[in-house]
């Protein structure tokens, strides 16, 4: 008897067919899935990651709130196309902070992950203001409101304590000086050189201009920062893995 003979007695019975496939596939799944509970961590760590600043924090809330991902993705697939256009792929550890993730998967705009830095602070008002002023024909949502939305760092200390619950490593100290750092952020005459310490990278900038801290500080601090924290021109990727 070859063993397409065989096989031939598990085809033409339905129960024993059944009872094989299930048998292949719990295999197959076991082998996927047990490894998973042995690695310690599944992301490499890479340098330069680092939790969000109080501000970017909040000013990351806001773009969920708003729905800014319902038109943006955050993820730069590695393919050419991507990577010319927007930057280095996305790394897993550049979005192991992000609780919800962001990755998106509808480019009504275009990709965000690494916009930190491509435009100027005023560039990012007049186009949240009035994205047609810029941009004639965008079809993005006038968000100029937010310039008029003044926040208080009061819930700050409880979302950071939140984060860290889900194991986002902010320190004792970073939570202390949580309401500190979210204010001194917006004010470069002010003695930041703890906050950028503490949260290496972070800009600090009277983002919309105006005195008070609003919703517009805190979403253009957050978008400013964005695929800005690992350098790239030393970054090798762990070939170990
Ligand atoms: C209805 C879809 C839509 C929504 C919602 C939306 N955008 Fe956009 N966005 C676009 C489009 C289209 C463009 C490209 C044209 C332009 O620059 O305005 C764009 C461009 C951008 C750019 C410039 C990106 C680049 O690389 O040039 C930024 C930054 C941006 N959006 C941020 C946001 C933020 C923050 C929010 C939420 C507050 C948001 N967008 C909500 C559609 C959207």
């Amino acid at each position: 008897m070859g063993i397409l003979d065989r096989h031939k007695v598990l085809e033409k019975n339905a129960t024993l067919l059944l009872i094989g496939s299930l048998a292949v596939v719990t295999i197959g799944g076991i082998v996927e899935i047990a490894p998973l509970f042995y690695l310690e961590n599944t992301i490499e760590d890479v340098e330069g990651v680092r939790p969000y600043s109080p501000l970017e924090l909040a000013g990351r809330e806001i773009y969920i709130r708003e729905g800014c991902y319902v038109c943006h993705s955050q993820m730069i697939r590695p393919m050419r196309d991507e990577v010319e256009r927007y930057g280095h792929y996305s790394l897993a550890a550049e979005s192991k902070y992000d609780h919800p993730f962001q990755w998106g998967s509808k480019r009504t705009g275009p990709d965000l992950a690494r916009v930190g830095g491509r435009y100027s602070d005023e560039w990012h008002v007049d186009h949240l203001t009035d994205p047609q002023s810029v941009v004639p024909e965008s079809v993005m949502p006038k968000y100029g409101f937010l310039s008029n939305a003044i926040i208080e760092p009061t819930y700050i200390t409880d979302l950071m304590e939140t984060h860290a619950i889900v194991g986002v490593p902010y320190t004792e100290e970073m939570i202390a000086e949580a309401q500190a750092d979210f204010l001194v952020q917006v004010d470069p005459d002010g003695d930041y050189d703890a906050l950028v310490e503490r949260y290496p990278g972070a800009v600090v900038s009277n983002f919309d201009g105006q005195e008070a801290v609003t919703e517009m500080d805190a979403l253009i601090a957050y978008l400013q920062m964005l695929g800005t924290l690992v350098d790239f021109s030393t970054f090798t990727p762990d070939a170990s893995r």
